[in-house]
């Protein structure tokens, strides 16, 4: 009975000297010993026209300038659009998740994820079930799996960042806000993040009344923004897209030559239109906000 009751002791005492060991072991070995290779997941809706290309690729190439030590993954989330290239061009552009399982194999620990995005909607809500789910599962199986991964917020997402936008579109349309309406008109949606674009109506107003926001499907209307253009005494109508590229939105609702495009409609109401077919991705300013949120979850990485 004595014996056995020393026995215990002894083996309680040589576990704990070995528990204490392997903690001493861990902690000295432990986190610092891993090698640290961090990447960039620069993800995009997506583009399969060469011009909505053009504009995502002056965003990617602002990316890897920036960080030019750092390897600049691509991801696309449109699968429509990823299929239309493969099938048309026989490129293949990776998913989100595909990406990133592909970067976890490949040894990457640290990612920041950069959604170029321009509200946070449908699209973006995926992506960021996908980066939460690659967070959870590098909890419980670390290995292959990231130390850290971080997420950036869409364009039109917070107060400051939305006024920023603002700001941007009031120095870039400085000479055709005096001269006409400039109307910038985005994707819409049927996410209730649709009312970001309101947000950006309300920021671009404080800039000048002669800028107005609509939509292709959501609550700015063509017919909205109309009726307040016929409110005004403007004549002549700057037409921009509200979107990363000017794709296929851009050159055939907004700008084509058919008689429902808006550039048409308006034209049929007696305006001066003038469409300008450019992407917020081929904006300078709208680039540097991006680099800004990038920069944000960099930094992110080491906290
Ligand atoms: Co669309």
């Amino acid at each position: 009975m004595k014996l056995e009751g020393i026995l215990k002791t002894l083996l309680l005492a040589v576990v704990s000297i070995l528990l204490f060991a392997s903690a001493v072991f861990a902690a000295s070995t432990g986190p610092a010993a891993i090698d640290i290779k961090k990447g960039i997941l620069f993800v995009t809706f997506g583009s399969s026209m060469p011009q909505g290309e053009a504009a995502i690729i002056a965003v990617r190439d602002a990316v890897i300038a920036a960080y030019p030590d750092i390897e600049v993954r691509t991801a696309y989330t449109s699968r429509i659009i990823m299929r239309k290239i493969a099938r048309e061009q026989g490129r293949s552009i990776d998913e989100p998740a595909i990406a990133l399982a592909k970067m976890a194999y490949e040894g990457f620990t640290d990612v920041a994820v950069l959604s170029t995005h321009i509200i946070p909607g449908a699209e973006y809500d995926d992506l960021a079930a996908v980066v939460r789910a690659f967070r959870m599962m590098s909890e419980y199986a670390p290995k292959p799996g990231f130390r850290k991964i971080t997420l950036s917020l869409p364009l039109l997402s917070e107060q400051e960042s939305i006024e920023r936008v603002a700001e941007v579109m009031a120095n870039t349309y400085e000479k055709e806000i005096e001269d006409g309406a400039v109307v910038l008109v985005g994707h819409g949606t049927h996410h209730f993040a649709d009312a970001a674009y309101s947000a950006l109506q309300m920021a671009l107003l404080r800039q000048s009344p002669n800028f107005y926001v609509g939509v292709v499907e959501g609550l700015l209307e063509y017919d909205d923004v109309l009726s307040r253009l016929k409110s005004s005494s403007v004549k002549k109508i700057y037409l921009a897209p509200a979107m990363l590229v000017a794709g296929d939105h851009t050159l055939n609702d907004i700008a084509g030559d058919e008689e429902d495009s808006w550039k048409s409609m308006l034209e049929d109401e007696g305006y001066e239109v003038t469409p300008i077919l450019t992407g917020w991705g081929q904006n300078k300013g709208i680039r540097d906000i991006i680099l800004d949120k990038l920069s944000e979850i960099w930094d992110e990485l080491d906290r």
